[in-house]
């Protein structure tokens, strides 16, 4: 199949692709997403077969305003899911509630009697999915295990025999993936965290939950997707978490004669030799989600084989960077 590009203003192209059963990828704030007609279990399951997902793990519903939600979830969590709702949709939260019976397929749940729905802060895909008419499936649109696409290139090079369409509307702002709370747990819980952070989340509702997605060894993550390898390039990702430690860390693997890749902040880019790849993370944390996952597939195409990238604080905004970048590096840091 030859995939379209389409320009961000052919909603009408793409709400035809979506109603013939066709996917087609769609930006949002945080990453480009795979879409497909979330009431349709077959099309649904061509989702999983394209990015090479594993079938238990379920897909966020995308809505293009709250009152969609209303008539796929119950009414249990109303009052709460509304006050963030209010305050951070359109936005990088996805709300996990429990659903009305039968209301939406196993494919689309994994099973669960719980749904994720999401109201991301893109135009183009807010017009999409009103012209469409109905809550449309996305996952990240990249080939299961890789990182996210940021940009409609990434999506394209992981799956353009496998879809009809990209509609591309540039790169995206926030560049990791949306903020998931569950409320149908004690406590709302954190399952992956998100440029929303617990501080923000607090300032709207009472309680929450942000331990949760630290996983340890042995758990069971309540995310079915958090315990799958992630985000991985093909270079083996070493985080160096003090930034006084590059200088050594890069003569060490030079000292080996292995070729690598720096990904880091100007500041510390200035310093490396000029042989050594580089990709820029701009200047703080912020900038840095933005530009992680794209950094990891570009130096990925050069087929470096180490990846030393720098780490930043879990705190806060850094929690949603440190958990991605994490999960890539397969939880190897640097030892001086
Ligand atoms: O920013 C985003 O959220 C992007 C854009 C495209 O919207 N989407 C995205 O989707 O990251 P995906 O499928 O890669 O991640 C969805 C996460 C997975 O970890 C999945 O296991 C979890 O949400 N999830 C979905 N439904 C769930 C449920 N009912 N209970 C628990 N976790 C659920
Ligand atoms: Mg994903």
């Amino acid at each position: 199949m030859e995939t379209e590009i389409l320009k961000s203003t052919q909603i009408q192209e793409a709400a035809d692709f979506l109603a013939q059963g066709q996917l087609v990828a769609f930006p949002t704030e945080t990453v480009y997403g795979l879409g497909a007609d979330a009431t349709r279990p077959d099309v649904v399951k061509d989702v999983y077969a394209a990015k090479g997902r594993p079938s238990d793990n379920p897909l966020i519903v995308h809505v293009s305003s709250p009152e969609m939600v209303w008539e796929y979830a119950d009414n249990s969590y109303k009052p709460l899911a509304e006050k963030l709702m209010n305050a951070f949709w359109p936005g990088p939260l996805t709300i996990i509630m429990p659903i009305q019976p039968g209301k939406l397929s196993k494919a689309v749940t994994g099973g669960l009697t719980t749904a994720a729905f999401r109201m991301p802060n893109n135009k183009a895909t807010l017009n999409l999915i009103k012209t469409f008419g109905k809550p449309i499936v996305g996952p990240s649109a990249n080939t299961s295990g890789k990182p996210s696409p940021t940009l409609a290139k990434h999506v394209y090079h992981d799956l353009h025999d496998k879809i009809a369409a990209i509609l591309d509307d540039g790169p995206t702002k926030i560049g990791v993936e949306s903020t998931v709370i569950d409320l149908s747990a004690d406590v709302p819980t954190i399952l992956r965290p998100g440029m929303i952070d617990s501080d923000d989340l607090l300032k709207v509702i009472d309680n929450v939950n942000s331990d949760h997605h630290k996983v340890s060894a042995g758990e069971v993550p309540k995310a079915p997707g958090m315990k799958y390898k992630h985000y991985a390039p093909k270079a083996q990702v070493i985080i160096v978490d003090d930034v006084n430690d590059f200088k050594q860390a890069i003569a060490e693997y030079g000292a080996k004669n292995v070729s690598m890749g720096v990904m880091a902040t100007d500041e510390i880019l200035q310093e490396v030799p000029e042989n050594v790849s580089t990709y820029s993370l701009g200047k703080d944390v912020i900038s840095a989600s933005r530009n992680l996952f794209a950094g990891l597939r570009q130096l990925d195409s050069q087929n470096v084989q180490y990846i030393l990238a720098q780490g930043f604080s879990d705190e806060g905004h850094g929690a949603a960077y440190s958990n991605r970048l994490n999960k890539s590096a397969g939880n190897t840091h640097y030892k001086n």
